[in-house]
């Protein structure tokens, strides 16, 4: 496997073929390993990017202690099958003068985008800069981010890109926590209750099954359960899984999203429930 440093060394080793890319922050865990094993199974070449984006964080945020741990993400990208690492710095990605942004709009202002005014800007813009850079055939996403993704679908179709968006399952920690860069913040009673989002949604998804369609009545049983768990609710929303609107009764995918805090740690989880009839 090799490490790149620059984005000249990318464009070299970049040539013609099926090229799989998994775009990460580091602090790799096996959500990442998943998409790895993916893109490495559907493509000829796989890149990794290792890159904690500044411009996607607030100045409220975890930027400076968020989680670096290079050598272990190196070991991990080249178990999963990963052919390359690019691991640029900031001023390669944001020369200065930095002037140029790309936005979706109203996919997002709700959710994460509510409470984190910006990351979506940051986000957009650092994957169309990969994307120009790494020239990828399809890039690998988890459906753990799931406003993330749609809205890097959308951004996909809209500009045209000439890439091939592929969201991977969430993959969980056997209690059922999703795999996160973040869980390595929990103390042991946090990581205990930190179940409780996970928890909390699969008992919204029995409901669901057991055919209660009213989104008022989940919402108010994902709540609840939250409440055992959580320090403090970012938001519980029960929204469609195709614009992110609230919806009222359920009629199409559905997409059940929580965020919250235990302790300082905040966390995203999430379930979209599908009619088996529809
Ligand atoms: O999902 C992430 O880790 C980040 O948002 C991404 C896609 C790597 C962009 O920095």
């Amino acid at each position: 496997m090799e490490t790149l440093r620059t984005i000249e060394e990318v464009r070299e080793w970049r040539a013609t073929g099926e090229l799989g890319f998994v775009a990460t922050m580091g602090a790799l865990h096996e959500g990442h390993a998943s998409l790895v094993r993916a893109s490495a199974g559907a493509n000829a070449r796989t890149l990794v990017s290792v890159f904690v984006n500044p411009t996607q964080f607030g100045p409220n945020e975890d930027l400076a202690k968020y989680p670096r741990t290079l050598e272990a993400d190196l070991e991990l990208c080249k178990t999963a099958g990963a052919d390359a690492v690019f691991t640029p710095d900031n001023a390669m990605m944001y020369p200065e003068p930095y002037r140029t942004w790309v936005e979706v709009e109203g996919l997002t202002d709700r959710l994460c985008g509510a409470s984190r005014p910006g990351h979506f800007r940051g986000v957009t813009t650092v994957v169309t800069k990969f994307f120009n850079i790494v020239q990828p055939s399809r890039a690998y996403f988890g459906q753990k981010d799931a406003q993330q993704a749609l809205i890097l679908k959308r951004m996909t179709a809209d500009l045209n890109l000439p890439v091939e968006i592929v969201i991977c399952p969430i993959v969980r920690e056997p209690d059922g926590l999703a795999m996160s860069s973040r869980n390595r913040y929990l103390s042991e009673d946090e990581r205990k209750r930190a179940v409780g989002l996970s928890k909390a949604l699969t008992e919204v998804r029995k409901l669901f099954e057991s055919g209660t369609r009213n989104a008022g009545i989940l919402r108010g049983q994902l709540i609840t359960t939250l409440d055992d768990y959580v320090d403090k609710l970012d938001y519980a929303e029960v929204v469609s899984a195709e614009d992110l609107q609230p919806v009222n009764e359920i009629e199409g995918p559905t997409l059940v999203a929580v965020a919250a805090f235990v302790g300082g740690t905040r966390l995203i989880d999430n379930v979209i429930l599908v009619d088996r009839d529809s």
